[in-house]
């Protein structure tokens, strides 16, 4: 098997490892590089963090399966992410599901058959006030409607402009945003 980190991407995990006075505190952003050369996080990629970390890969696949920004399994280009916890789900989150499965299209709660979205349930996503909240690519959208989800899942799958989320800008894929929170810019990772 191919390793999932290239000797390039060896030197950026070393170098994400000197930002912090505990090698193993570089846990998250190393899980986010392998992220963004996999689109998710392979049994090979847990095992490579490990290494990297001196640690088992017992303990970074618990840190992989707590945090549900870590995708363990084939995940689209694109992961929707709707909130349906108290908040949202009192402002409609649950409807807002319902219709964003519809905009997306079949397979889409593991992978659309384009290969295109993966959408997914979220916990709380820290906005309640502005709830219901659905974020792309970990970008939040505040007072997200069905419109606003299918003009966005319309506008992906046809390669353009989608609306710019509440804040920030929107990472051009799921990949793209793995590397922004692996601590790297775009051009920095060789993919
Ligand atoms: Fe949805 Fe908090 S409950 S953002």
């Amino acid at each position: 098997m191919a390793p999932v980190l290239t000797p390039d991407l060896r030197e950026e995990a070393e170098r994400i490892k000197a930002r912090y006075p505990r090698e193993r505190s570089a846990i998250m952003p190393l899980l986010y590089l392998v992220q963004s050369v996999e689109g998710h996080i392979s049994r090979e990629g847990l095992r490579e963090v490990a290494e990297l970390l001196g640690i088992t890969t017992a303990e970074t696949e618990a840190v992989a399966t707590f945090y549900t920004m870590f995708r363990k399994g084939p995940t689209g280009k694109h992961l929707i992410s709707v909130c349906t916890n108290l908040s949202c789900k009192l402002r409609g989150g649950g409807e807002l599901y319902e219709d964003a499965k519809q905009a997306l299209g079949p397979g889409c709660e593991g992978v659309t058959e384009d290969g295109m979205f993966t959408l997914h349930e979220e916990e709380c996503l820290g906005a309640c006030e502005t709830a219901p909240v659905v974020q792309v690519n970990f970008a939040n959208y505040d007072n997200a409607t069905p419109e606003l989800v299918a003009e966005i899942a319309a506008k992906l799958r046809a390669g353009e402009q989608s609306p710019s989320p509440s804040r920030g800008e929107l990472p051009a894929d799921l990949r793209a945003a793995s590397r922004l929170l692996a601590g790297l810019e775009p051009e920095e990772v060789a993919t």
